[in-house]
């Protein structure tokens, strides 16, 4: 059992978005917006619902339009309320309530998500933390790291967010092996990243969600380069799960990969047709269209 909450969420931001160009040449693929909102905004949504409100983003090149966003803007809310328009001026005043503070670390060099994670360590210091990856948008009637917090009060150790893939898929994501015999929670035997098919302990993959013991740390700056020529997150976590429980949640939402188009797409259409002003016509809009398309998929 823990007693203590979790109060630090860090942002891993630095990726180019490669997957996204010409898009994210000259802006961070986590100002992508869905609907009206831009992923980094789900983000730090989740993160406050699960009790966090120290804001830790690992930045990179042309990420300066997140900081943008995240501060305060007295000229555009001066503008909206000039124009009669106090609705969007609250709205562009609350994408951050006021408890909550940010800050910035830029990430020297792309050496990957573990070392990401290790730039972090001077604002988390010896605490447990979040990590959200921000391309893995889940929509979840219970905020999944909310879900994921719960686990760790009860639980202790570190938690990481996994759902089912198919197999031919394992080569996307980290991979683990759980004990036997448990639903929801399990504890985790190993894990190894992005392993082929053939040779994957299972199809259980982490998903971008995890609660880290400040333990990672010290097993970060052991690991060497991994797969792709990275320092891998997954590589720091084999090491502390021998040294302390490392549990696998199996959340419940739907996850949308918006790192990819499909996934991006799915997103969209999916939080439009919930969306409560858009919603109704969309699913109009989405009905015609559909009567329109005929033949196999
Ligand atoms: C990263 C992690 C991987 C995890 C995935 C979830 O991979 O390295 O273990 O399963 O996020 O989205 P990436 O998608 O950055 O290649």
């Amino acid at each position: 059992m823990a007693n203590t909450a979790i109060r630090t969420a860090v942002f891993p931001v630095a990726g180019r978005g490669t997957r996204f160009l010409p898009a994210t040449k000259a802006s961070p693929k986590e100002m992508l917006p869905i609907v009206d909102k831009p992923l980094i905004q789900y983000a730090v949504e989740e993160a406050l619902a699960a009790g966090a409100h120290r804001l830790v983003f690992i930045t990179g090149a042309s990420k300066r339009a997140i900081e943008d966003h995240f501060d305060t803007d007295e000229a555009l809310e001066k503008l909206l309320e000039s124009q009669g328009k106090p609705e969007l001026a609250q709205q562009v005043r609350s994408i951050l309530p006021s408890y909550a503070s940010c800050i910035y670390i830029r990430q020297p060099a792309p050496l990957g998500l573990g070392h990401a994670v290790l730039c972090a360590r001077p604002a988390v210091g010896d605490e447990p933390f979040f990590v959200h990856l921000a391309d893995d948008l889940i929509d979840a009637e219970v905020p999944c790291l909310k879900q994921m917090a719960a686990t760790y009060l009860a639980r202790g150790g570190s938690v990481l967010g996994v759902e089912e893939v198919p197999r031919r898929d394992t080569q996307k994501y980290g991979i683990v092996e759980v004990e036997p015999g448990e639903d929801v929670v399990s504890r985790i035997r190993s894990i190894v990243e992005k392993p082929r098919p053939e040779v994957a302990p299972s199809t259980l993959a982490v998903v971008g969600r995890y609660v880290l013991t400040p333990g990672i740390f010290a097993e970060l700056e052991r690991v060497g380069q991994g797969a792709g020529g990275e320092i891998q997150l997954t590589d720091g976590i084999a090491l502390l799960l021998q040294r302390e429980p490392v549990f696998a949640h199996r959340f419940v939402g739907r996850r949308f990969d918006c790192g990819s188009k499909l996934g991006y797409l799915q997103a969209t259409v999916e939080l439009s047709l919930a969306h409560p002003v858009l919603g109704k016509d969309f699913r109009s809009y989405l009905k015609r269209i559909a009567a329109t398309l005929d033949g196999p998929a």
